[in-house]
């Protein structure tokens, strides 16, 4: 039987959990549209005669060769998405990983190394908060104790989520053995800016920057609207919205980016004024220094505010990622290859947790309105058979050396 060309496998997927009304994906940690996702990779794999592995962090793998002999080169993405995400971010890296596998093969490569697929498990983070939560657990960044202790809107705790897909969460933690087992790690990625030009289908990964999410509590008071004078109000909307006009004021002078793309409200009635606002910021720049002093002062101006509106300011780190620098030789191997240019992102990935750990890189396809995390992403076929192009050559180089 022959392994299904990229189109096919791009069309299988495309209908899982896409929302008729918006377009988007919905495919979060542990639903029905990932347990969806997870039974195509599973199918993929085995269709191709690879050795397929669940492990104990929840991700998929795909091996050809031996998982024991150590020195493998590894490729893959996710298949999660953000709340109606597009169709290219993760799974381009996925199916381009299965077709590049296919093109080794067509090509006749004997391969010294054993190459793997993998599929990480929650690298949006769109249900428990924390994003590249497979990869975090794996790498030992994220504690077992931590990951415990997450849990969804419903109030859902992580393991339970786990378990209720027909998962065992027993397990979950750093997994140094199956690290030390990979010689190198290869991410496909969709562009999510526009740094790449019409004659430049790929390019590489140098750095990401530092990110992260903070939670943002405005505790108020629940008063009727249409009978508490304004003078007796503690409104937390009042905050929150201060809060949100502050960091993007803030973010802009420090050439940084400041981002309130989620809110929670209660009690959530139109004729209620709010007794808690929940708003959560993602923040990024170019260096640490900037974006922790770029948090202190959105914290500064909320505090300062929330003393003016009768509100408590309340703010918890969910989660920080320092700047990865992806590892220099792996990089310049790959861009001298490819005659590929060399660019930064903004965007947090599980090649960037990884990179504490193993050598690991990064391959960008052209996105050329640069959308992205939005129903509107979108990637020309022919670049992206060129990041299968692209992808198979560096495997090819890493894996029979
Ligand atoms: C992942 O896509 C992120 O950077 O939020
Ligand atoms: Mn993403
Ligand atoms: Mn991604």
């Amino acid at each position: 039987m022959t392994a299904p060309s990229f189109e096919e496998m791009w069309a299988e997927l495309l209908p899982v959990g896409r929302s008729a009304s918006s377009g988007g994906y919905r495919r979060f940690a542990w639903n029905s549209a990932d347990a969806e996702c997870r039974a195509w990779f599973e199918q993929q794999a085995r269709s191709r005669g690879l050795a397929y592995e669940l492990d104990r962090n929840g991700n998929q793998w795909a091996w050809l060769g031996d998982p024991q002999a150590g020195g493998a080169v590894v490729t893959g993405s996710h298949l999660d998405s953000v709340p109606d995400g597009g169709a290219f971010d993760g799974p381009l890296g996925v199916v381009s990983s299965f077709a590049a596998l296919d093109e080794l093969r067509a090509r006749g490569t004997e391969l010294t190394r054993p190459l793997a697929i993998v599929n990480f498990g929650d690298e949006e983070g769109a249900r428990f908060g924390v994003a590249c939560i497979g990869s975090r657990l794996t790498a030992g960044v994220l504690s077992r104790e931590a990951a415990y202790e997450l849990r969804d809107a419903d109030g859902l705790r992580l393991p339970d989520a786990m378990e209720k897909a027909g998962y065992d969460p027993g397990a979950i933690g750093a997994d140094d053995d199956r690290l030390a087992r990979i010689g190198a790690f290869v991410e496909l990625h969709v562009e999510q800016g526009r740094y790449l030009a019409e004659d430049q289908p790929v390019g590489v990964a140098g750095a990401i920057w530092p990110h992260g999410r903070w939670r943002f509590d405005f505790h108020g008071e629940a008063n009727h609207a249409g009978t508490t004078r304004i003078d007796d109000r503690r409104d937390p909307m009042l905050t929150y919205a201060n809060t949100v006009l502050a960091a993007r004021k803030k973010a802009g002078l420090a050439g940084a980016l400041a981002t309130f793309g989620k809110v929670a409200v209660e009690p959530n009635g139109t004729n209620a004024i709010a007794s808690l606002v929940r708003g959560w910021l993602d923040s990024r720049a170019a260096d640490e220094r900037t974006l922790i002093a770029l948090v202190a002062e959105i914290e500064r101006a909320a505090a300062e505010r929330g003393e003016r509106d009768g509100v408590r300011v309340e703010l918890t780190r969910e989660s920080y990622t320092p700047v990865v620098e992806f590892d220099g030789p792996l990089r310049d191997r790959l861009a001298k290859r490819l005659d590929a240019p060399v660019l930064p992102t903004g965007a947090g990935h599980d090649a960037g947790i990884l990179a504490s750990a193993i050598p690991t890189a990064m391959l960008f396809v052209r996105n050329p309105s640069g959308v992205s995390h939005s129903p509107a992403e979108h990637a020309e076929e022919a670049d992206c058979l060129a990041g299968v192009a692209a992808l198979a050559d560096v495997l090819e180089d890493l894996a029979c050396q």
